[in-house]
Formats: C-alpha cells, structure tokens, sequence
C-alpha cells in the first residue's frame, strides 16, 4: 500500500537515515550480508537510500522496486552508476526472471502489504537456489504504538506477529538460517533457497 503522507516524509527524516544505516543495515551486515559482486533486487527500495548503503559493497547489478513513482523519483536522483529502479507492486515482480537473483533485500516493507504471503513466494521465485534473502520488519504491536506515537496511519490490519512471518518464509521454501530478533518488536533474518 501507498505511504501515508507523513511517513513518506518521514523516511526521509535523519534520524530514518541513522537507524537504516547504523541498525538495520548493520545487523544485516551481522548476519552475513555479502553483496559484492553479487546481482541483487531490493524490493521496496523507498527513497533508495538502502541503495547507497548497498552500493559500499559493489554489487554487480542492482535493482530496486517501489510501488510509489514518488520513491522511485527520489532513489533516482542518487544517481547511483549501473543502479536501476522500477516502480513495481512486490506481489508481481512481472518482468523479473525466476531465479535471477543472488540476493534479495528487504528493509521493512512486507507490512505494509495485505498479501504479504504473495511477496514472499514471488522472492522465492527470483531468488536463485543457493541465493539469499535478507529481511527485517517490525512486529505488528510496535506498529499499532509507532502509529499511536506518529500517526502515521498505518491500516489497522497491518503487519503480523514475528513468529507468522518466521513460518510464511520457511512455508515458501526460504530456510532461516540467521536471525537476531527482540521479541514482539523487530526481527531482521538471512534465509537461503535451497532449491
Ligand atoms: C516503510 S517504507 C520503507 C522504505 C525503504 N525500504 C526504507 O527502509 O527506507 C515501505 C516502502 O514499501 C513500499 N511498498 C508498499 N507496498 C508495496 C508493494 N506492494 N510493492 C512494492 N513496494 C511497496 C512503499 O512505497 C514504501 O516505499
């Protein structure tokens, strides 16, 4: 689903900047994230500013999906040399060949989506077998707080419990094979196709 209005402007907020870099992405890089040289989508790209933070380590390819053009816009203007992005719903990465990808990526956006499920089956279908999947999102309690907080007006059914999105992923055929979690707030994890 489309962003609110203000937390669209809120993604692009310093302090959104700091927690990517210094928590989200540093965790990921805790579990093994390794994408140099590697051909890499990211899905849900935003801004693109996992982008910039994935460009440190030299990706062979990257490509970054968005449902909202004004994400797309904005990841644009980084500038990013051999970087791509597409404005793309996450349920139907139409025009992505399966099993084309060494690594998928994903910083927080599977709650915002109603079909979730279908998302993660369509990373296990263009993830590679052997490929890996780096994911991380908050879990639904934190977001009916951050929405009491910030009003940023998520849908009231938004998100799922950790341990749901924990058994989707296994259940489509991504084994978990890292995770570093804080209970009923927040998980990032590493799964792998295995085949
Ligand atoms: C909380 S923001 C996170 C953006 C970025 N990953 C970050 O960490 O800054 C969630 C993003 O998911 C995108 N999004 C929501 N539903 C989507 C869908 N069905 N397909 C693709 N992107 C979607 C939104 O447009 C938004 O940019």
């Amino acid at each position: 689903m489309r962003l609110s209005q203000a937390e669209f402007e809120g993604m692009s907020h310093p302090a959104r900047r700091f927690f990517h870099r210094h928590v989200e992405h540093r965790v990921f890089l805790w579990l093994g994230l390794d994408v140099a040289g590697k051909n890499v989508l990211e899905i849900g790209c935003g801004n693109g500013y996992g982008a910039l933070l994935l460009s440190e380590q030299r990706p062979a390819s990257y490509h970054g999906v968005d449902l909202m053009t004004e994400q797309i816009e904005l990841a644009q203007r980084r500038e990013l040399p051999g970087f791509s992005f597409s404005a793309m719903d996450a349920t139907h990465l139409d025009g992505i060949e399966s099993a084309s990808k060494d690594v998928v990526v994903i910083f927080g956006i599977l709650h915002h989506i109603p079909a979730w499920r279908d998302a993660v089956a369509e990373v296990r279908r263009v993830v590679r077998p052997g490929g890996l999947f780096f994911f991380e999102e908050p879990d639904r309690r934190v977001i009916a707080l951050w929405d009491r907080c910030f009003d940023w007006g998520h849908h009231p059914d938004a998100g799922f419990r950790l341990g749901e999105l924990e058994a989707a992923v296994e259940e489509a055929g991504l084994s978990i094979e890292g995770r570093r979690v804080l209970p009923q707030v927040l998980g990032s994890y590493r799964a792998c196709r295995s085949q």
